[in-house]
Formats: structure tokens, sequence, C-alpha cells
């Protein structure tokens, strides 16, 4: 059965789903390995211990994954992007120059991750131009380490929200004193409170030009940095190959970007639209720190800095 959604559109849409990211690894009897970085990955089932992820069928990796008796699933860290982008490309070698371990089966097991989990093969599902392939855990590893995220076709970290405000009249005033001594005392819980608070306004306002926010740092970091290679670009605002390269397309298609030789450059009409797009940040910063000083300003900047 066929949709007739546009793949790209529908990939697009998905993409509001935030999800981690994973690199999931095989090995054969006969010892060929592979790892593929995977965001499909999702739990299943506590007890039987169950988790699944799918494989498109036109991959390269298949057939290990088929052969081998085992999977193991490496939850990548924040700091991990080079290894996702790594093995989200096809390679006769995938481990050459990669630190690793054998588990289960001998598949692969990274390090440094925020979490492993070894999986013997428990069933194979069908799924339209993927296979869904589910796992029975038989061991794990929990490494708690701070995950990196994908989102909307870029790579993000975790920001820990920090909660609802209670309303002024269900504060009590003991809860008050000993709630603002401690949080007033902890400068990271201030930091990522000011985060959460200036992007709330931010964000819609940025969305409002009809851009996405991955979009928009395409246009601000070429805008900053003038004529940038695919690959520069991408380690710049850190997103994977492909995702880029949708996104290239769009803006080439909207005349915002020209591509020579692997090399992008904004066109006129894109430095206009990262004008506008310079605009709305300015906008937010005057109305957030308008009413400083320089030189409260340049202190401020000065600890940013330090941190
Ligand atoms: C963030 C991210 C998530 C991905 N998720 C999946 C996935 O869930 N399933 C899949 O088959 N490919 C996924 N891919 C693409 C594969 O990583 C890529 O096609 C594959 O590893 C290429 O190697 P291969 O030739 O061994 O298949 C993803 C890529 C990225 C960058």
């Amino acid at each position: 059965m066929t949709s007739s959604f546009d793949p790209r559109d529908f990939r697009r849409a998905l993409g509001n789903f935030a999800t981690g990211v994973t690199v999931i690894t095989a090995c054969t009897p006969d010892g060929v390995q592979t790892g593929v970085t995977a965001n499909s990955f999702n739990s299943v089932s506590i007890e039987p211990a169950l988790v699944l992820w799918s494989i498109m069928k036109t991959s390269g990796s298949v057939e290990v994954f088929d052969n081998a008796s085992h999977f193991a699933i490496n939850v990548l860290a924040a700091d991990q992007i080079p290894l996702s982008n790594h093995f989200a490309r096809p390679s006769d070698d995938k481990f050459s120059g990669i630190n690793y371990e054998k588990g289960i089966g001998g598949a692969p097991l990274l390090q440094d991750c925020s979490a492993r989990f070894q999986c013997e093969n428990y069933q194979k599902v069908d799924g339209g131009d993927h296979w869904i392939l589910i796992g029975k855990v038989v061991a794990y590893d929990d490494i708690g380490r701070a995950p990196l995220l994908y989102h909307g076709g870029a790579y993000s970290a975790v920001i820990p929200h920090a909660g609802a405000k209670p309303k002024e009249s269900e504060a009590t005033d003991a809860g008050k004193a000993k709630n603002e001594k401690r949080l007033a005392d902890n400068l990271y819980y201030q930091m990522i409170q000011a985060v959460k608070r200036y992007q709330a306004s931010y964000q819609p306002m940025q969305m409002s030009t009809g851009l996405r926010t991955i979009e928009a740092r395409m246009l601000l970091t070429l805008n900053d940095f003038g004529t940038l290679s695919s690959s520069e670009l991408e380690q710049r605002i850190g997103m994977p190959d492909n995702d880029l390269h949708a996104a290239v397309e769009i803006l080439c298609r909207k005349e915002w970007l020209t591509e020579n030789e692997e090399q992008l450059t904004l066109t006129s009409a894109g430095i206009e639209q990262a004008e506008t797009l310079w605009n709305v940040a300015h906008e937010r910063q005057q109305e957030v720190f308008g009413s400083f000083s320089e030189e409260e300003l340049t202190i401020f900047r000065k600890v940013l800095d330090a941190v």
C-alpha cells in the first residue's frame, strides 16, 4: 500500500518527535560486523525485556543483522556526534579507528555511551520499507551520561525542564523562603530557567518568518562565515549529512543559497532573509537585555565566557 504523502514533507513532520540517537551493532558468526546509526529505537516491554528498532530494507547492513544471533544498542551521549555521523555512512570497515569491545554474540560495544543494551534476536517484522527488529535484552549498562538528541533534522542536547512556576497563592511563606534560598544559590538552575524563558518567546518569533529552526541556523551561520563547504557547515551546526542536504535543497529552491562545487554561498535574497532573522534575534535581545547598562552586560558576557 502506498500513501500520497510527499516523503520529504512526511519526514519533516515526523522530525517534530524528538528522539535519542543510537548506534546498533552486530557481528555474524564468521566475524563480519556492522553498525548503523538509528533513531527508531524504542522500548517495547519490561517483562519480558523487549526493545525494537527498524532498519531500511535497502541498508547494506541487513544481511549482518539477519545472520547475527545478537545485536547491541549503543545509546549515544551528547558529545558523540562524530560517532553518529560515522555510522550513518556506508563503509566497508565501519570499525576502523573506533574504540570498542566485543559483547554477547560478538556485537561491538562502543565506549562512553549513555547506555548499552545487548539483545538476542527475538522477532523480525515486515514494516513497509523497513524491517522492524525486536530484541530481548540479555544485558545492559546504565551509564547515565547526558544523551545526544535528534529533533527537526538536527542534533540537540537536553535542557532539564525547570518545571512550572508555582502560582503566587500556592507558595507558602515558609516554603517560599526555603525554595528561594536553595534555588537562588544554584546558578545552574538559574541559567536553565533563564534559557527556557528566553527560548519560549524567541522560537515562535523565529518560526513566524516561515523558517524551521535548522534553516534559520544555516542562514545565520552562512551570513556570519561567508562561503562554507557542506562539511564545514555540517560541523558548525551539528546536522547529519542527509538532513543538511535536504535543507540545502530547500534553501536553493527558494533561491536563498547557491551550491557550487560543494561550496555554499548565500544569494542576495538569502542575505536579506538572514538580516530579517538577525533583526528578530536583536529584537528579542533588546526586549530582555535592553534595560541593562553596557557595564552590566560586559560583566554578564565575561561570566558567560568563563562558564
Ligand atoms: C540521526 C539518524 C538516525 C537514523 N535512523 C535510522 C534508522 O532508524 N534506521 C535506519 O535504517 N537508518 C537510519 N539512519 C540512516 C543510517 O544510519 C544509514 O543509512 C546507514 O547506517 C548507512 O549504512 P549502511 O549502508 O550500513 O546501511 C539514520 C541516520 C541518522 C543520521
